[in-house]
């Protein structure tokens, strides 16, 4: 099928984040106009490297980046106004110049200082073994809010209330006494420092603020790509993740719509994005877990330690089941491997194809965390490769062991796998099909 590059693009995670999206949003950043973030908020830690350098993103969309990308932060993203303050010095500090290129929903919710005490009284309190893990950017509490409404902050009232303070002020003190009441200690929130950082952050997110509903249908009729930058993973989404351990937001394509404020019909192609094994950070069922030397060795060669919180990641054998039930909730066009270099030098490889719960073999993922907890997993392993992959860019030139494990993934999951990631940096892809013109460290031309 012949496609353009202009087509609209969702790229996202099929597993509990980390699955190296910000790599591939950044190639085909390329290709596309305007880079839009529509789920999540600074719990995300998008990174990519070119050449020595490394970018971690949190909130800005990676697309900033490159100088011809606009990047808009849609409706459904929880900013703290902090961190985009922060990200847009670092930027600044390294010659990258935002100006004009980055867009702020008016109708995104804002997360403050009292959400992220809440984040970890919360966690607290849940106690060792139950807790989420979160990441303690305060995103469950800032969406509870915007649910609830009448204690949301939205990042247009920094511009357009003239009683914000006065509000705020209020929302704090109601705060620390639910606090108080719940866990006998409200973390040491005070309205003074939380309206502080509130007019500190004010005027450098002004100039950003804007309806990026209208931006957005005004760009695309203006004939501009737009590419959606999942945050988290499906395996975190609040309805269809492993609840309750997950994130609070909609991180799959089906989040796209609602997230970015666009028409479902403005995700012509998406990307879902694996590991060639599986990682997790935080709590949760997670049935290929490994606690053996292999795991140790996947984390140091995968680098595997949280780009947000600096937390080592739980790493374990690709997880067949889980990812067929992301693949077939998401249908994505296209699967990109990532990490499949951090595989080399193992003797043999787990791919987890059933699960055994309560003396049953089970191929559908199950919807209850419990079960989950209770699985072991069925494994099947193929034999492994000693090459290194960092230098290779062309599938043919993959070592056939290597090419016969994405054809097993590929087979497990019923779709194409587009590109394969072998290293790090920004050229270190494999690329085919539909994303072949992203081979060429994404500057190439027309894809086929
Ligand atoms: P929260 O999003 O900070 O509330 O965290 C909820 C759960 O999602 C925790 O287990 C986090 O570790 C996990 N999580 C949230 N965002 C990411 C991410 O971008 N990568 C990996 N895990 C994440």
């Amino acid at each position: 099928m012949s496609r353009s590059r202009k087509q609209h693009t969702c790229v996202f995670g099929l597993g509990w984040g980390d699955e190296g999206k910000g790599k591939l949003v950044d190639l085909l950043a390329a290709g596309h106009d305007v880079v839009v973030r529509y789920n999540g908020g600074a719990n995300a830690g998008h990174t990519v490297q070119v050449g020595a350098v490394k970018f971690a993103l949190h909130l800005l969309p990676i697309g900033v980046l490159h100088a011809h990308a606009v990047g808009v932060i849609g409706p459904g993203v929880v900013v703290d106004p902090g961190v985009v303050a922060g990200e847009l010095d670092e930027l600044q500090r390294r010659g990258i110049e935002v100006g004009q290129r980055l867009k702020i929903s008016a109708r995104a919710h804002l997360v403050l200082p009292h959400h992220k005490v809440e984040d970890a009284l919360n966690e607290r309190a849940l106690g060792e073994g139950v807790q989420i893990g979160t990441t303690g950017r305060g995103i469950g509490p800032c969406y509870a809010d915007k649910m609830r409404r009448s204690t949301a902050v939205r990042v247009g009232d920094l511009v357009s209330e003239p009683g914000l303070a006065e509000r705020v002020r209020t929302l704090v003190e109601q705060r620390r006494a639910m606090l108080r009441a719940m866990y006998g200690d409200a973390g040491g929130l005070e309205a003074a420092g939380v309206l502080t950082e509130l007019d500190a952050t004010r005027d450098r997110l002004a100039p950003y603020i804007c309806d990026t509903t209208a931006y957005l249908r005004e760009a695309v009729e203006a004939g501009r790509s737009l590419l959606y930058e999942g945050a988290n993973g499906l395996l975190l989404d609040v309805n269809h993740g492993t609840y309750p351990y997950v994130t609070s937001s909609h991180t799959g394509p089906h989040g796209v719509a609602a997230g970015a404020g666009v028409p479902p019909a403005w995700v012509e192609y998406s990307v879902g994005v694996i590991k060639a094994y599986a990682t997790r950070v935080g709590g949760g069922p997670f049935v290929t877990e490994l606690h053996d030397a292999t795991a140790e060795r996947i984390r140091q060669r995968g680098r595997e330690y949280g780009t947000t919180t600096g937390r080592p990641r739980r790493c374990g054998w690709f997880d067949a089941v889980a990812t067929r039930y992301s693949v077939q909730l998401a249908g994505p066009d296209a699967i990109a491997v990532m990490h499949l270099d951090t595989l080399s030098g193992l003797e043999r490889i787990g791919i987890c194809t059933a699960y055994r719960i309560d003396g049953r073999t089970v191929t559908a993922f199950p919807g209850d965390s419990g079960l989950l907890a209770r699985a072991e997993p069925v494994l099947e392993y193929v034999p492994g490769w000693t090459e290194e992959l960092g230098d290779l860019r062309r599938f043919e030139d993959l070592p056939a062991s290597a090419a016969r494990y994405v054809e097993r993934l590929e087979a497990l999951l019923g779709k194409p796998v587009a590109l394969a990631s072998v290293g790090p940096e920004r050229a270190q892809v494999l690329a085919r099909g539909a994303l072949r013109w992203a081979g060429a460290g994404g500057t190439a031309g027309k894809a086929d």
